[in-house]
């Protein structure tokens, strides 16, 4: 295991008192939660539980109701979808977004392209030398993402073509193309057969080998309980446990919840 690329705050991601309220369902109900670097922190509980939600006000695709949000230390609470990825916090979706009619390797590239508004729109649009430059430095890092989550044979093909499976590892490629501190993944092995959900955790654990923290939302317990160093419990959008996976799976109160009395622990 390699250490973090970053040494400012212990703990990659912190949530304090966070809360989301939809008219007057509170979805999200004052939730703490603690993501450590060099940790995989995964976030289960029954549908509807608030899951997606925190995560989304994670990446600022939400605006919290209530609540704080540091990210590396910083006060994320407030900033927008496209500055928390260039801070460096990439995502995957429950259900897929991608860019349907463009190829893969147009939507693995897109990952990139928050990061060049630095200098403006404006400018990318009116500096051709530099913008088609730039275009081949990020068609470069893409071909090899492509091939890093193994769709490379099928880059040029549009995505809407291509199985579920590989739609899904071309959003991880996406994700990666900002070299992000964190991702979070929903529901990552959702839908993937077998084979391809060994493939994905394969991938995963080389993402995370190479620095990068991750928090996902799962509810194959075979990849939650094999995969993860802490688990969070959501239920009807209150934690309701926090701990180990051999702890939380002996945990009363998540038996009740969500795993259900016939469970057996798969570690
Ligand atoms: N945009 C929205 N407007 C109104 N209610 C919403 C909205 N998004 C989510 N909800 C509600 O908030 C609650 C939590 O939803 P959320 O999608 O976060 O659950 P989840 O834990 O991700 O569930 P699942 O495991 O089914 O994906 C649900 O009752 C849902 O219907
Ligand atoms: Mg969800």
């Amino acid at each position: 295991m390699t250490e973090s690329k970053y040494t400012g705050s212990e703990n990659i991601l912190e949530v304090r008192g966070l809360t989301k309220r939809f008219g007057g369902l509170v979805a999200v109900d004052n939730v703490d939660m603690t993501v450590k670097k060099r940790e995989i922190h995964s976030l289960i509980g029954p549908n509807g539980a608030g899951k997606t939600t925190t995560l989304s006000m994670i990446n600022g695709t939400l605006n919290p109701s209530e609540g704080t949000i540091l990210f590396d230390g910083e006060d994320i609470s407030a900033r927008s979808t496209d500055q928390v990825a260039k801070m460096g916090m990439g995502r995957t979706f429950q259900n897929i977004k991608l860019f349907s009619t463009l190829t893969v390797i147009e939507n693995i590239m897109l990952g990139g392209f928050c990061n060049y508004t630095k200098g403006g729109l404006l400018r990318f649009l009116i500096n051709f030398r530099e913008s088609s430059r730039y275009e081949h430095e990020m068609r470069e890092k893409a071909e090899a993402l492509a091939d890093f989550v193994g769709v490379y044979a099928m880059k040029d093909k549009v995505v809407s073509d291509l199985p579920y499976g590989r739609q899904k590892m071309t959003e991880l490629g996406r994700a990666l193309m900002l070299d992000p501190k964190l991702i979070l993944l929903d529901e990552p092995a959702a839908g993937l057969n077998p084979t391809e959900r060994a493939e994905f955790i394969d991938i995963m654990m080389k993402v995370y080998d190479g620095g990068t923290d991750l928090m996902l939302i799962e509810h194959n317990m075979d990849v939650v309980m094999n995969i993860s160093n802490m688990i969070t419990v959501l239920s009807f959008g209150r934690k309701i446990a926090e701990g180990a996976p051999k702890e939380i799976q002996k945990n009363p109160e998540v038996i009740k919840a969500y795993l259900g009395s016939e469970y057996k622990p798969v570690i």
